[in-house]
């Protein structure tokens, strides 16, 4: 079991830092459960949720929504942001989901399902999901800056890749957790269940300083395990530096950017009668 994210700063950082999914990605989930199911759904689990930045825009759709995680940091972190009255958190793992038989019309997961042990994952979403009943994994695996200048936003681009080069940079990729090899392979590694299943894209965008681009970019865990094995590193603030020298300089903590979120999210769908 990975413990990335067991500390408390680590889960702090994830509730501020970390980039809320957009209203399109719950949307898209709902579309793509509403072709064989009728609102209003009951039950949806979120599963490796963090600090519930996915697990909280899936409540206006159900009765009920359980954000489940192994770290319990998360979860407490989790309860502490301002929940509706549907959404609780509880202490788990994917690999014995907490809740009963053919109960669940929705499992999702978001930039954590590569960590899971997939062979007792599959077994539990088959087992807990009713029949039409989906699950739903996405992540992201970079995210870039956009820029109206396209010589500008080639500079930044590139300089992103250079820094997030997980395959050549030789302390990251040491650094770097081996599950994240399905997420550089945009999930098409992880064997879902079901015959039924989706793929789809979505880009999203989304505000922010250049400083807090870097934040966001210290919460993964190839740069937290990376920050571990090399303390007092000045790899970010060089990372950081770097980006500002092609904007032209001045302070990161103002100079605003809009960040861009390849996200991918497979999708899979039970039977409408039992396996
Ligand atoms: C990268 S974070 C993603 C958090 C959140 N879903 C998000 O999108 O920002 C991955 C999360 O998966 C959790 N996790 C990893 N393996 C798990 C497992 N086997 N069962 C439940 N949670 C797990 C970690 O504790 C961590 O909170």
């Amino acid at each position: 079991m990975n413990r990335f994210f067991e500390d408390k700063e680590v889960a702090i950082n994830y509730l501020k830092h970390r980039p809320h999914y957009s209203a399109e990605i719950a949307e898209a989930i709902i579309n793509y459960l509403a072709e064989y199911k009728v609102k209003p759904f009951q039950m949806a689990l979120d599963i490796g949720c963090g600090p519930g930045q996915l697990t909280r825009s899936l409540a206006p759709y159900f009765d009920e929504v359980l954000g489940v995680d192994v770290s319990s940091a998360q979860i407490d972190v989790a309860k502490t942001a301002q929940n509706p009255k549907n959404l609780s958190f509880s202490v788990g793992i994917a690999e014995d989901l907490p809740t009963p038989d053919s109960s669940v019309d929705l499992i999702t997961s978001a930039t954590a399902s590569h960590y899971f042990d997939w062979t007792e994952f599959r077994k539990e979403v088959n087992r807990v999901l009713k029949p039409n009943g989906c699950l739903a994994v996405l992540s992201f695996d970079v995210i870039y800056i956009d820029h109206p200048d396209d010589v500008i936003m080639k500079k930044l681009n590139d300089c992103i890749d250079s820094y997030l080069d997980y395959t050549n940079n030789q302390d990251l990729k040491a650094s770097t957790p081996v599950d994240y090899q399905h997420t550089m392979e945009k999930y098409t590694t992880l064997q879902l269940p079901f015959a039924d299943q989706k793929s789809v894209d979505i880009d999203t965008r989304y505000n922010g300083s250049v400083t807090e681009f870097i934040e966001c970019i210290k919460t993964y865990a190839a740069a937290i395990n990376f920050m571990k094995d090399n303390p007092g590193t000045s790899y970010f603030m060089d990372f950081q530096m770097s980006i500002m020298s092609i904007l032209g300089g001045g302070d990161p903590d103002v100079t605003m950017v809009t960040s861009w979120m390849p996200i991918f999210i497979r999708f899979a769908r039970k039977p409408g009668t039992n396996l």
